[in-house]
């Protein structure tokens, strides 16, 4: 059952976005700069990854910070006060501090003092993820309103000496408030996976209660991503291809029905070999990592309210957001704006 025929029983409402936000940090961090500081140049980073610069925060701007940024603004979109919100979900794996939740700093920054506010762990696929979660609260009546974001600081969690892995990342956020609208069908169907016998390819190791903070974690870099970049990139085009058409057979869809695809930015030729794995003309496809680089959780929610201020999706488009990462996680969700 999809979710537009879960709407349809009268039990559970149909859930629409009723408003997006993002927020990009003003510096810019572009690949000539990168040259110098790793081995590496422009051309090997255009060419293997598509990325041209990417966004990285003040010093004195934490994860929530960002995320209340873009909040903010999903708020304005939506015509919804603070202290309208029930809940806020934050999918981040740079929260501000072990605890308490970004969430929870989020509500404070924002005064949104009505929320229940928690943060959600599933890398890239972290915004969806916590799309999928606040639609089903919104959906049983729970709440009435959702204000679900992803964000990252990824620059702090970087390695800036491993060129394998530096290239790749940024930070930013991106957030969508959730409501029941009468007459909108909103989230059509979610499908979510997860693999975790391949936890190992991409994650940070030290600094959690497998590998507490010691003088030895710092010393082996262990508190920065690491990434076995060549089997994540295969296993991402894979899932988020046959996430892609598992979700569009739930909603019972085919592409003819589907505006635009709007896919994790990770790399340009993953997103391109998802595009031809899927016989997706290039403008159907929704691009922005050349911009951004990678902000995981950030980048879906960053890319959906690009396309739609930029008006390349309009009220009515069905859109189909897909993501993958460390975990593994994946997800993908169709939905009309
Ligand atoms: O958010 C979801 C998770 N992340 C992803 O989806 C990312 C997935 N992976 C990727 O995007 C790609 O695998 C990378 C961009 C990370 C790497 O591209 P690749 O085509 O898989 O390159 P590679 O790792 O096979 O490296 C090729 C060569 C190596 O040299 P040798 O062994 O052939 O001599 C690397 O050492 O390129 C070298 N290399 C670099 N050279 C210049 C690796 N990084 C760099 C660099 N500059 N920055």
């Amino acid at each position: 059952m999809n979710n537009a025929e879960q709407g349809s029983m009268g039990l559970i409402r149909p859930v629409s976005i009723i408003g997006t936000g993002s927020y990009l940090p003003e510096r810019i961090l572009t690949n000539a700069e990168i040259e110098k500081m790793v081995d590496t140049t422009d051309e090997w980073i255009v060419t293997r990854s598509g990325i041209r610069e990417r966004r990285i925060a003040r010093e004195d701007q934490a994860t929530s910070d960002l995320a209340a940024e873009a909040g903010r603004q999903a708020l304005e979109a939506a015509g919804v006060a603070p202290e309208e919100v029930d809940q806020i979900i934050v999918g981040t794996i740079t929260q501000d501090m072990g605890f308490p939740s970004t969430a929870c700093f989020v509500q404070n920054l924002l005064k949104a003092r009505n929320a229940h506010c928690f943060d959600l762990a599933a890398a890239c696929s972290g915004f969806v993820y916590a799309l999928e979660v606040g639609r089903q609260f919104v959906a049983t009546g729970a709440v009435r309103t959702s204000l679900v974001i992803g964000a990252e600081k990824l620059s702090v969690v970087t390695d800036w000496t491993d060129r394998t892995t530096c290239v790749l990342f940024g930070d930013g956020a991106g957030a969508a408030v959730l409501r029941s609208v009468e007459g909108q069908r909103g989230i059509l169907g979610t499908v979510m996976g997860s693999d975790g016998s391949l936890a190992d390819l991409l994650g940070i190791p030290g600094g959690g209660s497998r590998h507490p903070a010691s003088t030895k974690t710092l010393e082996d870099r262990m508190h920065y991503m690491k990434m076995t970049g060549k089997e994540v990139f295969k296993h991402a085009v894979r899932t988020m291809s046959d996430a892609t058409l598992q979700v569009l057979k739930k909603c019972d869809l085919t592409f003819d029905d589907i505006k635009m695809v709007i896919p994790h930015q990770a790399n340009i030729r993953i997103i391109q070999a998802i595009g031809d794995r899927l016989g997706l003309p290039v403008d159907k496809v929704f691009i922005n990592v050349e911009k951004y680089g990678n902000m995981s959780s950030a980048t879906v929610p960053v890319a959906l309210d690009q396309a739609i201020r930029s008006g390349r999706v309009k009220p009515g488009d069905r859109v189909v957001l897909v993501a993958f990462g460390g975990g593994f996680t994946w997800g993908a969700m169709v939905l009309e704006i």
